[in-house]
């Protein structure tokens, strides 16, 4: 077995942290770094990652997330959130990113820009977030991996009440709202670890054509 099958093997939604075992700080920032580096739909990146470090505030987030013990109880908690203003200004501020890290013109840009604003400007503010989302969740599924590939334990959650989130963190300031969360820390004496993991063989999931 290859190393990241062995790690997605060992991973598991855990349910039970050890609070006393802390992720090193330099290991959350490789992982942040990861969250990052994930691509996105034209490489927007439409998100915005909250680490919630004040344990009176995961305390609250915890009554807004049907009293999961994960939220309270992990090394790290992570909250990704999707932008809800990818607007022509935010497109503006990517485009000047490209040109300024590429040391290239804003004029020979201008094209992608249109095409950008043309995309955006499509959709309704629904369907914006709701892109935006879809984005937030490719950052998840690299941070999960990365994480297993570390040996740190996570559960990624959606078990939780997103406005109450927005208000709690105060989001709305920033133009995100709570999209999914991750909890990343270290398994305590958690029975859900001795679980069978459930797949559809690969002959459910898999077509060839
Ligand atoms: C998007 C998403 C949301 C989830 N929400 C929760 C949650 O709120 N609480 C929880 O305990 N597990 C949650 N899970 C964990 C899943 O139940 C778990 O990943 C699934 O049963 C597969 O098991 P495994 O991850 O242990 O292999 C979530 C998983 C995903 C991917």
């Amino acid at each position: 077995m290859t190393d990241i099958i062995k790690a997605l093997e060992w991973r598991y939604a855990t349910k039970k942290f050890d609070p006393t075992k802390k992720i090193p700080e330099v290991e959350v920032e490789e992982l942040l770094e990861v969250a990052r580096l994930a691509p996105s739909s034209y490489g927007l990146q439409p998100w915005t990652f909250v680490l919630v470090k004040n344990p009176a505030i995961r305390q609250k987030l915890r009554l807004s997330s049907w009293n999961q013990a994960q939220v309270t109880d992990a090394s790290h908690f992570l909250v990704l959130c999707a932008r809800t203003d990818a607007d022509p200004q935010f497109v503006t501020k990517y485009i000047k990113s490209i040109a300024d890290t590429r040391k290239t013109p804003l004029e020979s840009l201008k094209g992608f820009e249109e095409m950008l604003n043309g995309s955006v400007s499509t959709r309704t503010s629904e369907q914006l977030v709701d892109w935006n989302k879809r984005q937030v969740y490719i950052a998840l599924g690299m941070l999960l991996e990365a994480a297993a590939l570390k040996g740190i334990d996570t559960c990624p959650m959606e078990g939780f009440d997103p406005k109450q989130y927005d208000d709690i963190l105060g989001l709305k300031e920033y133009n995100v709202t709570a999209t999914v969360l991750l909890a990343l820390g270290y398994r305590g004496d958690d029975p859900a670890a001795k679980n069978a993991k459930v797949r559809f063989a690969k002959n459910d999931v898999v077509i060839e054509k």
